[in-house]
């Protein structure tokens, strides 16, 4: 992309006008040893992928359905913090691009209001205990009208369009979600994750809410108190008992 001012995010890109999805073909590209940083762009997704096997609603030209590959040398156990980490960076090129005051919804959804305007798919690939590389979906409804959704997606998603009343310029919004992914990629691999942590809480949705969770093993009801300094969500009970959450589904109710 001419004019994009990182080291290696955005600088591979492989483009494409319609796919199933971006996800496996990224998966191609990484497993034939594309370098990190590389993106794999749709204008179109025939099968998007969403979380927990849910479709996604791609239609052509209105959102920015992009995969990307990394590699980071780190152990399995913190390949989480990546999704945290490009929760963070979609939330920061939204604020500056658009003013709009998003917010980060437990693990990986982002919205405006009580609407989603983006979500976050990540996928491993792993060998043993090490990992070979990330793919990270990332499906953001940029230029979308009411119109354009299903009547029964209308009621809980939105758009950046549909939300600042302006139509958003996809490759310069691109470009800058490349450089702060970066930004923030390079400082969590020098020092660690406690400044996502942080900008993760500043940007949350989901702490101080009454949540109710379904993990594999149990449900909990409690208030999302804050992250570990591994990224698992706390979440204190009525007992005032503390769980971590590791992976679930979330559900919010009034305080
Ligand atoms: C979610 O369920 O919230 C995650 C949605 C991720 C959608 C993106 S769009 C680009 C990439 N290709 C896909 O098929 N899915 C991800």
């Amino acid at each position: 992309m001419a004019g994009l001012e990182t080291d290696r995010i955005g600088q591979n890109v492989i483009a494409y006008d319609e796919v199933v999805s971006t996800q496996p073909l990224a998966h191609e590209a990484a497993a034939k040893g594309a370098v990190e940083g590389t993106i794999v762009l749709a204008e179109l997704q025939t099968g998007g992928k969403g979380r927990l096997g849910r479709p996604w609603h791609s239609p052509k030209g209105t959102g920015i359905w992009m995969s990307l590959i990394i590699r980071p040398a780190i152990p399995l156990p913190k390949t989480p913090q990546m999704t945290l980490l490009t929760a963070v960076a979609v939330a920061k090129t939204i604020r500056e691009e658009t003013g709009l005051p998003v917010k980060i919804k437990w693990p990986n959804d982002i919205f405006i209001g009580d609407k989603k305007v983006c979500g976050i798919l990540t996928e491993l690939n792993a060998e043993s205990d090490r990992v070979n590389y990330l793919v990270i979906g990332i499906g953001l409804n940029a230029n979308s009208l009411e119109s354009d959704f299903p009547s029964e997606l209308a009621q809980i998603v939105t758009s950046l369009r549909i939300e600042s009343g302006e139509p958003l310029k996809r490759v310069s919004f691109i470009q800058r979600l490349c450089q702060i992914f970066e930004e923030e990629y390079d400082h969590y691999l020098q020092a660690g994750f406690a400044r996502i942590k942080q900008e993760w809480e500043n940007h949350s949705y989901t702490i101080g809410k009454w949540v109710t969770l379904q993990t594999i093993s149990q449900q909990l009801e409690g208030r999302a108190v804050g992250l570990d300094e591994e990224g698992v969500l706390k979440v204190e009970d009525q007992t005032g008992q503390i769980h971590k959450v590791y992976s679930a589904d979330v559900n919010y109710r009034a305080n």
